[in-house]
């Protein structure tokens, strides 16, 4: 079994979709942001403020270099930008989360913690420059997916049972 690594703009709903699959599969769900924040033993978006987006990358490029090496039949939920690393398509199956600007805004906006979700999200602060991000960054994750999953308007639970699906045909 690949990994699967799970790519997408920030709040498209990656986390989620990874939570409900592992409610019905074996797999075992990980993501970089988290074990960045494990290994620096503070927030990501601390992180930004005390040391730079710059060093961010870094770690981000470490982690990956991890996964390529040591990492086997798991799940991999990724930070919007960790699409960028340069061995990705070494770590596993890429699957796109995928959804228009309007519609992860709206989507961050109706959840109950959004003022939480925004807060975390250091590029999420400006939604014009978000928006600048967004259209810059979607040929680049197209370009990369190897499994397109449209999310907008689909419960996590109905985009993890279309992900499975795709990734077992896709193998
Ligand atoms: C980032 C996305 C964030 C996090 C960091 C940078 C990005 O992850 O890695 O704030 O560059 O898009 P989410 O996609 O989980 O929000």
């Amino acid at each position: 079994m690949k990994n699967i690594v799970l790519i997408g703009f920030m709040g498209v709903g990656k986390g989620s979709v990874a939570r409900e699959i592992v409610k019905y599969s074996d797999y075992i769900a990980i993501d970089t942001d988290d074990l960045i924040e494990s290994m620096e033993n503070r927030k990501i978006k601390t992180i930004f403020e005390d040391e730079g987006e710059k060093y961010f990358r870094k770690l981000e490029k470490n982690i990956a270099k991890w996964l390529e090496l040591s990492v086997k039949n798991t799940l991999i939920s990724t930070g919007g930008g960790f699409y960028k690393q340069e061995n990705l398509k070494k770590i596993g199956t890429i699957v796109l989360l995928d959804s228009p600007f309007d519609a992860i805004i709206k989507r961050i906006k109706e959840h109950p913690n959004a003022a939480k979700k925004l807060k975390k999200r250091p590029l999420l602060s400006d939604l014009q420059a978000a928006q600048k991000l967004y259209k810059q960054r979607q040929p680049e994750y197209l370009k990369l997916a190897d499994i397109v999953i449209d999310v907008t308007g689909k419960s996590a639970k109905e985009c993890s049972k279309e992900l499975l699906k795709k990734v077992k045909k896709h193998v």
